[in-house]
């Protein structure tokens, strides 16, 4: 299995990103709150929460959000290096399935940070999502 390990400098960063872009998610149905912040292989951090709607399959989790924004900020040749997600109410919460699959077409050496059920965790993308899809 790939090993994944970010310098602590990183990880700090990054929670604190994810922390503060968490306030302004958009939560009113689930009322959890999730922020995201992922670092690029050119230092850049971006970040993104979720956005629920009121239709509830239109919801956009915080990774992607932060995804997209990085996406629609540098254009599609980014490489993502680590995603940190954390929520409001300090519980276990891995990237959803979809979103492992959106992290994986723009960072296939990612290292995921977030709060597995034994505490905080690191995993390599192709830990969670193994056999990821990619067109070619
Ligand atoms: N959610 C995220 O934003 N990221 C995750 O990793 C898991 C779930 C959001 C989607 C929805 O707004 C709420 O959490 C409850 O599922």
């Amino acid at each position: 299995m790939p090993k994944s390990n970010l310098p602590s400098r990183l990880q700090t960063r990054l929670l604190r990103s994810a922390k503060r872009v968490m306030k302004n998610a958009h939560a009113p149905y689930s009322k959890f709150r999730v922020g995201a912040a992922i670092l690029l292989s050119n230092g850049k951090v971006f970040t993104g929460c979720n956005v629920e709607n009121a239709s509830y399959g239109m919801t956009n989790c915080a990774e992607r959000t932060a995804i997209f924004s990085a996406v629609a900020q540098l254009g599609p040749k980014i490489e993502i290096r680590a995603v940190s997600v954390i929520n409001d109410q300090g519980v276990p919460c891995s990237p959803c399935g979809a979103c492992r699959q959106v992290i994986y077409e723009f960072g296939p050496d990612a290292t995921i940070l977030f709060q597995g059920a034994d505490g905080p965790r690191q995993a390599h993308i192709t830990e969670l999502l193994p056999e990821g899809f990619r067109l070619q």
